[in-house]
């Protein structure tokens, strides 16, 4: 099996990864051959700016490979995206917001971003399970037990998937809002939420990266799927080092 032969060769596989989680066994049901990398990051930090110049070097390097971007990538992802950026008076509560990116992601994945995995395709996506951890859960300042409650259930979402590689682009969040005032569009209502709330965010995913996002009890694992990258270097730069972390990932592939 795919999944199995690639875990084993990068020491992912162990008997406590594959106890955890129902959408743990639903993957591991499910070979794919294609790989995941997954671009996640505070509003302004670069990820758009980046997945453009991954997938201009995946395609390059002739590698079959799909970008897209969540919440979205479906036409039902997207009519929940709309209900999110731009909700309805009176908002959502945090956790009615959980569930709607959550159904986002749950079509994404299974119209979308799995089938291009069966076909061993490299997927690249500007956000993922993670920005759920990092918004609404250290964001929305959940506690870690209501964070850890929540793990089950965004691997159910994901249907089990899980990055093989994650790039979290760090930047100091005045410097993210410099940027997004310089990018000339419509703030989202999540773009107005605050620098309190920005920087929670943040610190969130360099917690994830540190520790391990859903995957808290699995460090090694953790550690080895992430990677930070200074967002405050040129886009060109950056770039670079990026490539360097996805380039042996996408030439395991098979
Ligand atoms: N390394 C960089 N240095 C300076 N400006 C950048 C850099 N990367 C991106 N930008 C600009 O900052 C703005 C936000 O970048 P974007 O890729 O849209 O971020 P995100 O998708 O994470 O919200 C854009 O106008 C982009 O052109
Ligand atoms: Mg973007």
């Amino acid at each position: 099996m795919t999944t199995r032969t690639k875990t084993q060769k990068t020491g992912r596989a162990t008997g406590r990864a594959t106890k955890q989680t129902a959408g743990q066994a639903t993957r591991q049901a499910q070979p794919r051959v294609g790989r995941l990398i997954v671009l996640e990051g505070i509003d302004g930090a670069g990820k758009s700016t980046q997945a453009r110049l991954l997938v201009q070097r995946l395609r390059q390097a002739k590698v079959p490979c799909l970008f897209s971007h969540e919440p979205g990538g479906t036409a039902g992802a997207e009519a929940l995206r709309e209900l999110l950026l731009h909700p309805p008076r009176g908002g959502w509560s945090t956790t009615s917001e959980i569930f709607l990116f959550l159904a986002a992601r749950n079509e994404h994945v299974r119209r979308k971003v799995r089938p291009a995995l069966e076909q061993g395709k490299v997927v690249v996506l500007d956000r993922f399970s993670d920005s759920t951890l990092a918004y609404q859960g250290f964001g929305g300042e959940m506690t870690p037990r209501a964070r850890a409650a929540l793990a089950p259930i965004l691997a159910q979402a994901a249907d089990g998937l899980r990055p093989d590689l994650t790039i979290v682009l760090d930047l100091p969040v005045s410097a993210a809002g410099r940027r997004i005032g310089m990018r000339g569009e419509k703030r989202t209502d999540f773009e107005k939420r605050g620098t309190a709330w920005a920087n929670r965010v943040r610190r969130g995913f360099l917690a994830m990266a540190r520790h391990g996002g859903i995957t808290a009890r699995t460090r090694i694992f953790a550690a080895r799927r992430y990677r930070v990258i200074d967002a405050r270097l040129a886009p060109k730069e950056q770039s670079e080092q990026i490539w360097r972390a996805v380039r042996p990932i996408v030439s395991q592939r098979r």
